[in-house]
């Protein structure tokens, strides 16, 4: 197995475990999918890409359910990020088409993989993690 070609760096972990399981699985599937696309196993990374979608779908409605039973206060404004999120994602099986017929390079398809997750976990969930912080003490 080749090296990973996106790690989580740790200060983007929050501090609630079905969250942080639910971020370390897409940054799996995004490794799988860099793997698969290297070695050009295109049906393979297809389904992994879908699979990274409807991932990234599941894993906000898991932690919408989260932010609401916890009465996190912005919660509204992190619906909204998902939902930018979301617009974003039909956009990867076109650009991985594009990877197939040569026309696009398979690292920018990884970066479109990492910016999305990166969209919800650095832009949005850091906050869930210094509320959940504050909630500790
Ligand atoms: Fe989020
Ligand atoms: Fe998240």
């Amino acid at each position: 197995m080749s090296e990973n070609v996106f790690e989580l760096p740790t200060k983007l972990l929050i501090g609630h475990a079905t969250i942080d399981e639910d971020h370390a699985r897409l940054v799996r599937i995004i490794n799988e999918t860099g793997h698969a696309l290297q070695k050009k196993q295109f049906q393979e990374s297809t389904r992994l890409i879908v699979e990274f979608i409807e991932g990234m779908k599941a894993h906000f409605v898991t932690e919408e359910d989260i932010l609401m039973e916890t009465k996190f206060p912005w919660i509204e404004e992190h619906v909204a990020s998902h939902r930018q999120v979301i617009l974003k994602l039909p956009r990867l099986i076109d650009d991985s088409e594009k990877v197939m017929d040569g026309e696009q390079g398979w690292n920018k398809l990884v970066d479109e993989l990492v910016e999305c997750l990166m969209d919800d976990t650095f832009k949005a969930d850091m906050m869930f993690k210094s509320f959940l912080e504050k909630q500790s003490t």
